[in-house]
């Protein structure tokens, strides 16, 4: 493999020049982020406690947050959507997490499960599978890594075999987020197995088709009131209209989908770390050892100052990849940069959290206890930590067009 010539990352300094950067708000982005956090407020962190203990899918809160119009945000106008910067839903992002990453992930998932048929599919699929998620709280989920095929999404081993005007569909898919609750899902299935990532397709498949079964609910470690589940499929009949794009090109469709959703999750760990944040900043003001507040310790200020700087790092990573997407332009640097540096930077956060809570952080009745159970799946899902190291170092050393 040849290493080829490249000046390396492109940095938001130069391409701001051409185009402008402001670190400030508009009137109606801040009217967008009071309203997610106070629906974070009054919604998401009085129940949050009671989903994780159960690990139950919280279907009002979703319903509530479809109501407000806090859901399927970047469904373009056209369809009758709110279609949303990415910029936006980055601001609505953080907030819903920082009430709690398993019900925000429920309420947001579904920017990943339409990803891919805002990314390939026709106007008339777009139509037919967009438009009904903004009359109910419809999910829909992103069906990529199997239980043998994570990281490595070229070894899928879900089929795809055409008869006619249909496509039959066997295989199983696993930690698909919301799978067990979804009216439909895009699967990602081999339909020639010969040609290996070139061989992958896209297809929309609704959950009630014969042959389709939510295998289990998964019993997670945090983020558990997002139902994560296993779903097989066994002969499942799938019209050749429900394909997205041509055959072969699943592979670059499940890819481009998530260079648009990294900076979401990456927004997800921002809001995470925040409120573990603002949990030990407190904390540290009140608790009083050795005769004075333990924030006059340096060992606990000076956590306290990295937590500061890391998290605003990752803002602003994350405000940038979804800059970049806005701008129109490919944004996959940037958005492994902002997924890996806010995931990294929330288990981080959350584990000094608690630690300047000692005994007390570690106990279940203290918040920053889920917190750091929270974080930790950042690092995992939508790519782990490692894959976007990978996908930094190929675009810096094998960079694409
Ligand atoms: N955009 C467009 N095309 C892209 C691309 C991108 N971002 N990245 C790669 N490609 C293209 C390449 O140009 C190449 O094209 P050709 O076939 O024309 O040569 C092709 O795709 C293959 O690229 P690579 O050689 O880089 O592929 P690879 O096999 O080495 O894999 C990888 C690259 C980065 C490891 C990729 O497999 C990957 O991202 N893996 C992680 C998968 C992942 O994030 N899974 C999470 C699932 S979703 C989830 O977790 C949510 C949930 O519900 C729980």
């Amino acid at each position: 493999m040849s290493i080829e010539q490249s000046e390396g990352p492109v940095t938001i300094v130069e391409q701001g020049a051409a185009q402008g950067v402001s670190f400030g708000l508009t009137d109606e982005q801040k009217a967008l982020r009071e309203l997610a956090r106070t629906f974070a407020e009054k919604e998401i962190r009085p129940k949050a406690a009671e989903y994780d203990e159960h690990s139950t899918h919280p279907a009002d809160v979703v319903a509530k947050a479809h109501e407000v119009g806090l859901m399927n945000l970047h469904v373009p106008e056209s369809l009758g959507g709110p279609g949303l910067s990415s910029f936006d839903g980055m601001l609505v992002g953080e907030e819903l997490n920082w009430g709690c990453s398993g019900i925000g992930t429920s309420i947001g998932a579904n920017a990943l499960g339409a990803g891919p048929v805002l990314v390939a599919g026709t106007e008339e699929q777009q139509a037919r599978w967009l438009a009904p998620l903004l009359e109910e709280p419809i999910l829909c989920s992103f069906g990529l890594s199997e239980p043998d095929a994570g990281s490595d999404v070229s070894a899928i081993q879900t089929t795809a075999v055409r008869h006619g005007d249909e496509y039959v569909i066997n295989g199983s898919k696993m930690f698909i987020t919301n799978a067990g609750h979804a009216e439909w899902l895009v699967v990602f299935a081999s339909t020639d197995r010969s040609k290996a990532h070139r061989g992958l397709s896209a297809f929309v498949v609704p959950t009630d088709l014969d042959g389709v079964v939510v295998e289990r609910h998964l019993d997670k470690m945090g983020q558990r009131s997002t139902d994560t589940s296993a779903i097989a499929f066994g002969d499942v009949r799938v019209p050749a209209s429900n394909r997205l794009g041509a055959e072969g090109e699943g592979f670059k469709i499940a890819m481009k989908t998530l260079d648009l959703t990294r900076p979401g999750t990456a927004a997800g760990a921002v809001g995470v770390a925040q409120a573990a944040y603002e949990y030990a900043v407190s904390y540290a003001r009140e608790r009083v050892q050795f005769g004075q507040p333990i924030a006059l310790n340096q060992g606990v200020s000076f956590l306290v100052a990295d937590m500061a700087t890391e998290i605003d790092a990752s803002r602003l990573l994350v405000w940038q990849a979804s800059w970049l997407i806005d701008q129109g332009q490919r944004a996959t640097l940037q958005s492994s940069f902002a997924k890996r540096f806010a995931a990294d930077t929330a288990m981080k956060v959350t584990t000094d959290a608690v630690q300047i809570y000692g005994g007390y952080g570690y106990m279940k009745e203290y918040p920053v206890e889920k917190l750091m159970r929270d974080a930790k799946l950042f690092q995992i899902y939508e790519g782990t930590s490692q894959i976007q190291r990978l996908v930094i170092a190929k675009e810096i050393f094998l960079p694409r067009d």
